[in-house]
């Protein structure tokens, strides 16, 4: 059994990512950080509390991260992931309630509960974790391994010209997380960048397939001009939710990159967190831009290792058919 702790902004591709962890039986999720980004972070607690109460796993405790990044005002994306940040999906409301330890702590408090062995996953921004280390700067050294979905390299970006969200939202945090690793005894984070989840296509065909193996009478996928905003009708009330959400996903790309499909960045980036194996790393000293009036936000890496050793291992390599093949036997489960 491997021991995880999730942070996240969910967000559709991160319930995809809560669902997929939630799937696989030789993992124990030791708590769940809410972590303001795509929405805010209430409603990040309240879909996660959602996920969880709907999939019976109301075991699992929710943290309340920072409603706001450590310097920058929050933005959110409602146009990515929807009105409350799971597309077209509306969740029960949920009746279990966040616990009272915040996120930050609660990162400490798993770090030290399980020293050595914790493996943390981070689809949103980095402002808990950032907070996190401030508190208590043995936390890196604590981690059996760290994956960050962030940063663009060679990719453009997907806030600004060079910047991808989980990091244009708090510049600031990431920059402080790189930099709390990379010393000894703090293993260098495996970066999932935009290089590498933008081959992470999701098609209607994996969609149907996927809803077809949670035992849901196949669904139609319409296009994406068709019948926008119509609810699914999988008789598994999980997909039902997860197909409605993706196919917002789907519809926002549709609009901004001229296909009907989705990226699913944050279900590879808890696939490579529990199996490292499926991807290459290349070592490299990272850095996040904080100044530039054109580039604040981008990620640097100097494979160099200039100015000091490598505090990341940028991971390359998606093998695209087995990730949707995992990804659906997986959530086929449910
Ligand atoms: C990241 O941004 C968010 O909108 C997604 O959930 C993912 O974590 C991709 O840049
Ligand atoms: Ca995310």
């Amino acid at each position: 059994t491997q021991r995880l702790f999730f942070d996240c902004d969910t967000g559709i591709d991160d319930s995809v990512a809560l669902l997929y962890l939630l799937a696989r039986p030789d993992v124990e999720i030791v708590g769940i950080a809410s972590t303001a980004g795509n929405v805010p972070v209430d409603v990040v607690t309240a879909n996660n509390l959602a996920w969880l109460e709907l999939c019976g796993r109301p075991d699992i405790a929710v943290h309340v991260g920072s409603p706001a990044p450590l310097v920058a005002d929050l933005m959110t994306t409602e146009d990515t992931h929807g009105p409350l940040g799971v597309g077209h999906a509306e969740l029960p409301t949920p009746t279990i309630t966040p616990s009272p330890v915040d996120a930050a702590d609660a990162w400490i408090e798993a770090a030290h509960a399980h020293d050595g062995e914790l493996v943390g996953l981070a689809t949103g921004p980095l402002t808990n974790l950032a907070i996190a280390i401030r508190r208590d700067p043995t936390l890196p050294s604590r981690l059996r391994r760290l994956v960050i979905m962030g940063g663009a390299f060679h990719a453009h970006g997907n806030t600004t010209a060079v910047s991808e969200w989980n990091v244009a939202v708090d510049p600031e945090a990431a920059a402080e997380v790189f930099a709390a690793f990379g010393t000894a005894g703090a293993p260098a984070p495996i970066v999932c960048s935009l290089d590498l989840t933008e081959q992470v296509v999701m098609t209607p065909d994996h969609l149907v397939r996927l809803a077809a193996a949670a035992g849901s009478t196949p669904l139609e996928c319409p296009d994406a001009d068709d019948e926008r905003g119509t609810r699914s009708v999988a008789d598994n009330e999980i997909v039902r939710h997860l197909t409605d959400a993706l196919r917002f996903y789907f519809e926002f790309h549709h609009d901004h990159e001229d296909g009907y499909f989705a990226h699913l960045h944050d279900p590879f980036a808890a696939m490579v967190a529990l199996d490292p194996g499926l991807v290459e790393t290349i070592p490299a000293h990272v850095g996040v831009e904080l100044t530039g009036t054109l580039t604040r936000g981008m990620t640097v890496a100097d494979e160099r290792w200039m100015p000091a050793g490598p505090n990341a291992r940028i991971a390359t390599g998606a093998d695209v058919d087995a990730v949707f093949d995992e990804l659906t036997e997986r959530i086929g489960t449910f």
